[in-house]
């Protein structure tokens, strides 16, 4: 039975309708390709998930993986601790704003901002005050566990768990033309003084379908938030590591989170980890002689030691004058593109955020994850040896940094040709 046969019988594939599923048997990366059994080479061009930063298989990640592998892959993380770990924290509160002290470890994007939530409620619980509100963008994802699902957009992702959701306070996301009234709704919500955090994604709403905001509008709102003591976590989980062209989209936005959550390009895509970052002011409300105030979670894989080095090795490379210019080549490149493209008939709009490129494609049915044009690109690109993953009528290029011109060029070449033959 070949690969595709046995994972038919046997696998069951995340966000998939598995009746018709079409799935392609990778073996092998490197660079930016992926491979398939025939050896068969797909450009990653949504760098797996927005996660791959310096594509597949990088050998400077692998050196630093089995060296940690030699001394140390994973202890109980509960009373002890190791290098690795200490090390990526000292390197990350370096980098990431100011008030960002201390760093605790988890697996994924979604847990680590269940555990932003949860430090969040738990924060004014240790006070003494009840606060049960969250705030959260409408169209927001931050996660398909029942936190992050609760401060996510309802939609038929979360329909058969609405009832078991809790209550968010969804404002709508700053324009120019709505600023002000988003700001009257976020008082108006504020002044009940019952609202524990505002959690939003910095800039760019990915699952949206990279819908972004501005950010002196985004700067207004936290501002208005923190005048009621609020906590302000930025989901950085698809933001953070260079896609929107600084190191985190918090560093191009005045007003500054109290909490920050990482995963995704936190390990450039080589294994799960997470990180929920917050300030000392936030860590003091646990620190006591009461045990019950202390944080009482963890995950049997929190602060694993081959994902920290992988980490660390990420920061060596991002550190790296050789990184950096790829990135700025490929802002540049993309740069480009979006401004030879946007004024095709069949792009209603054509959005970039550093790194990210999005190509909102007109339709006859409404803009969203279920528009049928998203199934239809995946196949036309998966044809010409592409792997784009398009939200709905979005198609999505945000390729590892080490993309080559030549590369991007296939990418756009083949953006092209699908815009002509869908819209001649
Ligand atoms: C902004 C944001 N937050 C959270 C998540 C969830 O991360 P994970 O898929 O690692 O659980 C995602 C995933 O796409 C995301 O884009």
């Amino acid at each position: 039975m070949g690969l595709v046969d046995l994972d038919k019988q046997f696998v069951w594939h995340p966000f998939t309708q598995m009746k018709g599923a079409l799935i392609t048997p990778i073996v092998k990366g490197e660079g930016v390709y992926l491979i398939d059994e025939k050896g068969n080479k797909f450009i990653d061009a949504v760098s797996s998930w927005w996660v791959k930063i310096h594509g597949h298989s990088h050998p400077y990640i692998a050196e630093k993986l089995m060296q940690q592998y030699n001394e140390l892959d994973h202890v109980i993380f509960a009373g002890i601790t190791h290098p690795k770990a200490v090390e990526l924290a000292v390197r990350l509160v370096d980098k990431l704003p100011s008030n960002i002290d201390k760093v605790f470890y988890s697996d994924n994007g979604s847990t680590a901002n269940e555990i932003a939530l949860k430090l969040a409620l738990q924060y004014w619980h240790n006070q003494g005050v009840t606060k049960t509100t969250l705030v959260a963008f409408e169209g927001a994802y931050h996660g398909d566990t029942f936190g992050g699902m609760s401060v996510s957009a309802r939609s038929m992702f979360s329909e058969p768990f609405n009832h078991h959701l809790f209550k968010t306070e969804f404002i709508p996301t700053p324009t120019n033309s709505n600023i002000e009234s988003v700001e009257e709704k976020l008082r108006a919500i504020l002044i009940k003084n019952d609202v524990a955090a505002f959690i939003y994604e910095p800039l760019v709403q990915g699952v949206r379908g990279m819908a972004m905001h501005n950010k002196l509008h985004l700067s207004r709102l936290l501002a208005l938030a923190k005048e009621f003591g609020v906590l302000c976590i930025a989901d950085e989980v698809m933001t953070g590591f260079g896609r929107t062209g600084t190191l985190f989209a918090s560093d191009q936005v005045e007003v500054k989170p109290d909490i920050v959550t990482l995963s995704k390009a936190l390990t450039a895509g080589v294994m799960p980890l997470a990180v929920t970052a917050c300030s000392n002011a936030i860590y003091e409300a646990f620190y006591s002689d009461d045990k019950e105030k202390a944080f009482l979670h963890g995950h049997s894989f929190t602060g694993n030691a081959l994902a920290c080095a992988v980490a660390c090795a990420n920061l060596d490379l991002l550190e790296s004058e050789e990184v950096s210019k790829n990135l700025s080549d490929l802002i540049c490149w993309q740069t480009e593109f979006r401004e030879l493209i946007s004024s095709h008939k069949g792009i209603k709009a054509a959005r970039q955020q550093g790194a990210i490129l999005a190509l909102e494609l007109n339709s006859s049915q409404q803009s969203g994850y279920t528009n049928e044009l998203g199934a239809k690109a995946y196949a036309y690109f998966l044809d010409r040896g592409i792997i784009m993953r398009p939200l709905g009528n979005v198609l999505i290029i945000m390729p590892p940094y080490c993309i080559t011109k030549e590369e991007l060029q296939c990418i756009y070449t083949n953006v092209d040709s699908f815009l002509e033959e869908l819209f001649p």
